[in-house]
Formats: structure tokens, sequence, C-alpha cells
């Protein structure tokens, strides 16, 4: 049986895309963007491998994809088949949940979601969740040649841990700590969501704080923290996404009948721009306008 053909997203060129290999989760993260209404999320694995690595390789050369980020759902539940699929790509990376062991793949990045010292993290990813993940981290080798940064995604709800948070985790064995901010859907009024951005100004004050006071451990730049502020981060994103550099990117999502379909951006469809808080966003348009200031 021959491998059925990828969806048609036109002839456009993308330098970079993420593919949820599955939309299956050993966890249900209360700020999670996969699983809202609006995204395709419902099929479980109906798209096999021998499939999914066919349909990325030509996906890879109709696009010129250089850079695959492998996402979910949970990766590394179906870690035979990243495995295969990062080296059809010049550059690789994954984002996990950790409970499933740390991947080595030397050369890539690998990215390790928690969500805050233990006891924060415990109630937004599970009872548990924070202790198995640190096994993971301490029982690899950490001379195997892969970059592994802890992420803590951060909301309004638990912004008053970043500082324990960086305390907890500063001395495990990784390449270093990472922050971004919550993606609120349109409309959102949550715990989880600033409802103005302005109030979300000091909570990214304190992640320059703690940047300033572990420069070597969180890999953070002040300078794209500072174009997330109030006064400026509608001039990055635009108000509906329209300047965002992050939607040159193509999003593969796991849709309806096991087939790849393309949501507005990496965070899904029906997401509030103007409350953006991807901190790649940010440090894409950082290094973009040091780039143009540089030539000037
Ligand atoms: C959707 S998860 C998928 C990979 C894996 N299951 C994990 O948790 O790392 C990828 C990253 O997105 C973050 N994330 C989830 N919902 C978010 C939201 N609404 N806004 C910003 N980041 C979010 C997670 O915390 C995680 O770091
Ligand atoms: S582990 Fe990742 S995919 Fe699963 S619910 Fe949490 S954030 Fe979402
Ligand atoms: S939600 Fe953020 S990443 Fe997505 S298009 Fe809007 S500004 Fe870009």
């Amino acid at each position: 049986m021959t491998a059925s053909e990828p969806t048609d997203f036109g002839d456009r060129r993308f330098g970079s895309a993420l593919v949820n290999v599955t939309n299956v989760c050993n966890l249900s993260c209360r700020h999670c963007f996969v699983f809202r209404a609006d995204n395709p999320n419902a099929p479980k694995d109906k798209m096999d491998d021998a499939t999914m690595l066919h349909q990325l390789e030509a996906l890879r050369d109709r696009h010129g994809i250089r850079s695959m980020l492998f996402m979910g759902g949970e990766p590394m539940i179906r870690k035979n088949l990243v495995m295969q699929a990062m080296p059809l790509f010049e550059r690789s990376s994954i984002v996990t949940n950790g409970t499933y062991g740390i991947p080595s793949v030397p050369g890539h990045l690998v990215t390790v979601s928690l969500d805050g010292p233990e006891a924060m993290n415990d109630p937004i990813r599970g009872e548990g969740v924070f202790q198995k993940v640190k096994k993971a981290v301490f029982d690899r080798d950490p001379t195997d040649g892969t970059t592994v940064m802890l992420q803590m995604t951060i909301t309004k709800e638990n912004a008053p841990g970043i500082e324990a948070f960086v305390e907890e985790v500063k001395d495990w064995p990784v390449t270093g700590i990472a922050f971004t901010f919550y993606v609120p859907s349109l409309g959102e009024s949550s715990e989880l969501a600033w409802d103005d951005l302005r109030e979300r100004d000091a909570v990214i004050d304190q992640v320059i704080a703690v940047k300033q006071k572990y420069p070597e451990r969180v890999k953070t730049n002040v300078g794209a923290l500072e174009l997330m502020k109030s006064d400026r981060a509608l001039s990055v994103t635009g108000s509906a996404g329209e300047t965002c550099g992050l939607r040159q990117m193509l999003p593969l999502y796991m849709g309806e009948g096991g087939n790849f379909e393309r949501t507005f951006c990496c965070y899904g469809n029906n997401v509030d721009c103007s409350r953006c808080g991807a901190y790649a966003v940010f440090n894409g348009a950082f290094h973009r306008r040091a780039g143009i200031e540089l030539e000037e």
C-alpha cells in the first residue's frame, strides 16, 4: 500500500514548521491551547508512522522546510516515529512534558515544560509530575550533546512563582531555563489571562530581574522581554497577528480523518494576538530589528 499524500497547503515557502505528531497526552494542563475547542485535536494517532514520515518528507520538499519542531499532545508517546523523523530536517527540536524521559538527540534542542516550583507546577501539570520530570532530567547523560532547556509558561496564576522556580531548578544538569507567557483565546477572561497588557508589565520585570540575578542560567533575552511590554507589544504582533513573525511558520495539526490541518498560527485558531505572550514572536522581532539597525 502506498502512503497517502499530504493535505494541499499551496506552494508557499515555509522555512520552519511544527507538527503535532499526536493529539494524545497523558497530562491535561489547565492552560493548554492544543485541546481548545476551536483547534483540530480530536483524531488520536490515526496517521501511521510510515504515512507520517512520507508526508513530512513531501511537505519538506514542497515548502522548503528546513527546521521542524516536534510537538503534540505529548510527542514522546510516539518516540520511535519522532526519532525517525528528526533526521529528515536540517534542524529538529522537541517540546516535551518530560514524563517519558528526556530523549538523547545530540546537536538538537529538547525543551522540557514545567510550570513553576513543585507546589505550583503539580496543580497545573498533575500530581507527582515535577518529581518525575526531575528524575528524568537527572537520569540523562548531561554530556550527550543534547541542548536541554526547562521552560515555564507564565500565566497570571503562576506568575508569583517565577523566582522560586529558578531557585528550585538552577542547579539541575540542563543547558538553561527559558520563559514564555500565556497565549489566551479571543475574548478569554480567566484566572490565567491578563485582561490588559499593562497588568503583565510588572511580571515581565520579574523575569528581567531573575535574568539579571542568574544571567548564566536564565537564557531569556532582555531585549525581547522589553518588546513584550504594553507600549510595544502590538507593534510586534499587530492586533490580529498581521505583523507576527511566527505566522511564517507552518503549523501542522492532526485533524479530521487523521490528516494534517493548518491552523491560524502555532497556537491554533481563535487566539488573541493582542495579548500574545509567545516569547519566540518577540525574540524573533528583536533579532530582526537588531539586524536592521546593524545594517543601517
Ligand atoms: C502544547 S505543549 C506540547 C508539548 C508537550 N506536551 C509539553 O507540554 O511540553 C508545548 C508548550 O506549550 C505550552 N503551552 C500550553 N498552552 C499554552 C498557552 N495557552 N499559551 C502559551 N503556552 C502554552 C506548554 O506549557 C508547553 O511548554
Ligand atoms: S503536557 Fe503539553 S500537550 Fe499535554 S496537556 Fe500539558 S501542555 Fe498540553
Ligand atoms: S497568537 Fe501570537 S503567535 Fe499566534 S499569530 Fe497571534 S501574535 Fe502570532
